[in-house]
Parts: C-alpha cells; sequence; structure tokens
C-alpha cells in the first residue's frame, strides 16, 4: 500500500470516531500526530513581487516564504526564492534550512538603513555561526527596510542542499513537507552594513513544518526575470558602445 493511501485510509477512520483497539490516550496521540502532520504555510501572493509563495508566519510577526521550481524534489539540487518578513523591532530574524541549529545553511537577516543584509552562515557549534561559502544568494526586488519592517526576497543556490557529515550533499525533498527553524532577537547586530557582522544569542527559536509541494511553480523562471535587480544602475554608470552592460 502507498504511504499517501494509508495516511488517507487512517485520516477517514479519525473522523469516525474512536477506534474500538484503541484506548483514549493512544487515540489522542494518534489524532495529535495526524495535526501535527499538516503544514504551517499557506500560499500568499506578495505584491510587490508579484510571486506566490508557501508563507508561514510565526509569533512574533515573523514570515518565512518560499518559491520552488516546478520539478523540485530530493533527486537533485534546485535554488529557491526566499522572502523574509520581520517587524523592524528584531535585530535580526534567521532561518536554518536543516530545522536545526548546526551542520545546516542559515540565512541570518537584519535591516541596514533602507536596506535588508543577509548574511550566508553555518553554526559549527552553539556558538556565534561562521560564514557559510556553499550557499549564493541573489536579491531581487522586494527587498528593503522602512519604518515598520525590514523584508529580504533572493535566490539562494545551496539553500536547500548541503553536504552532510560524509560529504555527501543531500537535498530537501521538494515534492514533500520539510521541518525547519527560526531564531530571532531583538539586539541589534553588531555592524549592519557588514554581511560578516558578530550578533549576540537569540531571544527565542522555533519550529515549524513547511509545504514543499505547494510551493513549486512553472513560473519559477519567469519570477526571477521578473524580479531581478539591474545592479550596473547603481554600482557603476552604464556604457554606451563597445562597453556596454
Ligand atoms: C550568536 C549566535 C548564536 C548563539 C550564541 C547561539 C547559541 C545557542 C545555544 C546555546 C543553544 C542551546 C543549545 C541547547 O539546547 O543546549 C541554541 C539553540 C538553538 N539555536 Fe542558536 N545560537 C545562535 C544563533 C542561531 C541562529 C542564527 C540560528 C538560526 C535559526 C539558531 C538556531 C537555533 C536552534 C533552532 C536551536 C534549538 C536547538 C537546535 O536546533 O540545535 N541559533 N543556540
Amino acid at each position: 500500500m502507498k504511504w499517501t493511501s494509508s495516511l488517507a485510509g487512517l485520516a477517514s477512520l479519525f473522523t469516525l470516531g474512536k477506534p474500538s483497539f484503541l484506548n483514549s490516550a493512544s487515540y489522542k496521540r494518534a489524532q495529535m500526530q495526524l495535526v501535527a502532520a499538516q503544514a504551517d504555510s499557506t500560499p500568499v501572493e506578495d505584491a510587490e513581487t508579484g510571486i506566490t509563495f508557501q508563507s508561514f508566519t510565526n509569533e512574533v510577526d515573523v514570515t518565512y516564504r518560499l518559491a520552488l521550481p516546478a520539478d523540485a524534489s530530493a533527486e537533485k539540487p534546485y535554488d529557491v526564492i526566499l522572502q523574509v518578513i520581520s517587524p523592524i523591532t528584531n535585530g535580526w530574524v534567521a532561518w536554518a534550512w536543516g530545522g536545526s541549529m548546526t551542520y545546516n545553511p542559515l540565512t541570518v537577516v537584519w535591516a541596514n538603513g533602507n536596506d535588508a543584509q543577509y548574511s550566508s552562515r553555518q553554526a559549527l557549534g552553539y556558538y556565534t555561526p561562521a560564514m557559510y561559502e556553499d550557499a549564493t544568494y541573489t536579491v531581487l526586488k522586494g527587498t528593503g527596510s522602512n519604518a515598520t519592517h525590514f523584508k529580504l526576497t533572493a535566490l539562494c543556490t545551496g539553500c536547500a542542499s548541503w553536504p552532510d557529515f560524509d560529504g555527501n550533499v543531500m537535498t530537501l525533498d521538494g515534492a514533500s513537507q520539510v521541518n525547519f527553524a527560526y531564531a530571532y532577537s531583538t539586539t541589534p547586530v553588531d555592524e549592519p552594513a557588514n554581511q560578516e557582522s558578530t550578533f549576540s544569542i537569540h531571544d527565542s527559536v522555533g519550529h515549524w513544518t513547511h509545504d514543499l509541494a505547494a510551493a513549486r511553480s512553472d513560473k519559477f523562471s519567469s519570477w526571477v526575470a521578473a524580479n531581478k535587480v539591474n545592479t550596473t544602475t547603481y554600482r557603476r554608470p552604464v556604457r554606451i558602445g563597445r562597453f556596454e552592460y
């Protein structure tokens, strides 16, 4: 029997009431496990980018959003579009892609003036996470800070895949639901303009289940293309003719 149909069978059993072969405590536990199997994310269209994300908001109003390519699965690495939105009262907020603090990619985000800064990290123990170079980010439209919030939208290569202790790359199953972890602090980072800034320990951490399968879309590439930021317009003057770029 396939896992999905056995789950459906189990679910229909519970809609009929407590089966006679379970005592009340086991029934309650089994019901709770079924509830826990539901994802915490829901679909949301972000007005600024036109991207439809699977979105989760935690107890302090920090929102974590994901969009994936249509064929994302555990078979091969894939890029993701992530979006993090936080009240400005947070000094930093973070996303742990493996669902725990250590040995997985961490995306840390904070406000930097009118901009939002991201920092790619990996914790090698329960102390300030180190810089992590195996995840690369391209900042997209829908990134900045105002009086109330900071918001990062980015394409990430290497957020959904990372090497395990044996060096084998494992990839989050894009066709399934996955557990992530978050952390946040109201204490500002030491140097907001510096991606390598130090920062102090979280006020709190937590976990959620994200529906990756539902985050997949065949519009993924067009969303990336439509939200590319033209870095040449503010990094260097655009030249005409031979040096045009
Ligand atoms: C200066 C930075 C940080 C310090 C000093 C720090 C320190 C710690 C400590 C001491 C614990 C408790 C470990 C225990 O249960 O005994 C912990 C747990 C945890 N931290 Fe951090 N942390 C930092 C940054 C982060 C970041 C950026 C994340 C990203 C989401 C994170 C996610 C977690 C999570 C999810 C836990 C729960 C236990 C686990 O998953 O292993 N931490 N941290």
